[in-house]
C-alpha cells in the first residue's frame, strides 16, 4: 500500500493466449500460492493490467469459508444483482497483516475472459461475491480500507483477534 500502481486504473488487456500473459499468470499464481492469499490482482505484483486470479481451497487465511475454484479472470466487469451488502472481515497480500470490515454486494454477476480469450460469465454469492469484488477493485486502483464506512474496525490482525494463531500474510 502506498506504490503508485496500487492507486492507478489498469489497462485492458489485448492480446490473449501470449506468453507474456502466460509468464504473468505463472508469476501471480505463485504468488498467490507462495502467500496463502486468497486472490491477486496483477497491480499487486507492479504490472498495471486487469488480470486477477483467485482461489480458495482449504485455506489458513480463511479457514471458515466455502472453496472457490482457481480462476484467471481478464478484462473482468461485475454487476450487482441485488442491492443488499454484507460486511465481513478481509484481509490484502498488499495491506500485510491487517484486516478491515468491509461491506460488499451479496450478490453479484461476473464476467471476463480467461488467458486464452473466452469469454465466460458466473452468478456467486457471499465469500466468492466478496473475493471478487476485492480483487477487481484493485484493477481501478481501490484498496479495501477506501470501502470501509468505520475505521474503527481497520487494525492488526493480532490486536483484533488474539486468540487466533498468527497466520503468514
Ligand atoms: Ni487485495
Amino acid at each position: 500500500m502506498g506504490h503508485p500502481i496500487l492507486g492507478e486504473k489498469s489497462r485492458a488487456v489485448t492480446e490473449f493466449g501470449s506468453p507474456a500473459l502466460a509468464s504473468l499468470i505463472e508469476d501471480m499464481l505463485d504468488t498467490m500460492h507462495a502467500l496463502n492469499g486468497a486472490g491477486l490482482a496483477a497491480p499487486q505484483i507492479g504490472v498495471s493490467l486487469r488480470v486477477v486470479i483467485f482461489a480458495v481451497e482449504s485455506n489458513p487465511r480463511y479457514p471458515h469459508v466455502e472453496p472457490i475454484p482457481q480462476t484467471i479472470l481478464i478484462n473482468p466487469e461485475i454487476i450487482p444483482l441485488s442491492d443488499a451488502q454484507e460486511s465481513g472481515w478481509e484481509g490484502c497480500l498488499s495491506i500485510p497483516g491487517m484486516r478491515g470490515w468491509v461491506p460488499r454486494y451479496a450478490h453479484v454477476r461476473y464476467s471476463g475472459y480467461t488467458q486464452t480469450g473466452e469469454f465466460f460469465e458466473r452468478e456467486v454469492r457471499g465469500f466468492h461475491a466478496r473475493v471478487v469484488q476485492h480483487e477487481v477493485d484493485h484493477l481501478d486502483g481501490v484498496l479495501y480500507p477506501l470501502r470501509m464506512p468505520d475505521l474503527t474496525r481497520f487494525g492488526f490482525e493480532q490486536e483484533l483477534f488474539p486468540a487466533t494463531a498468527v497466520m503468514p500474510e
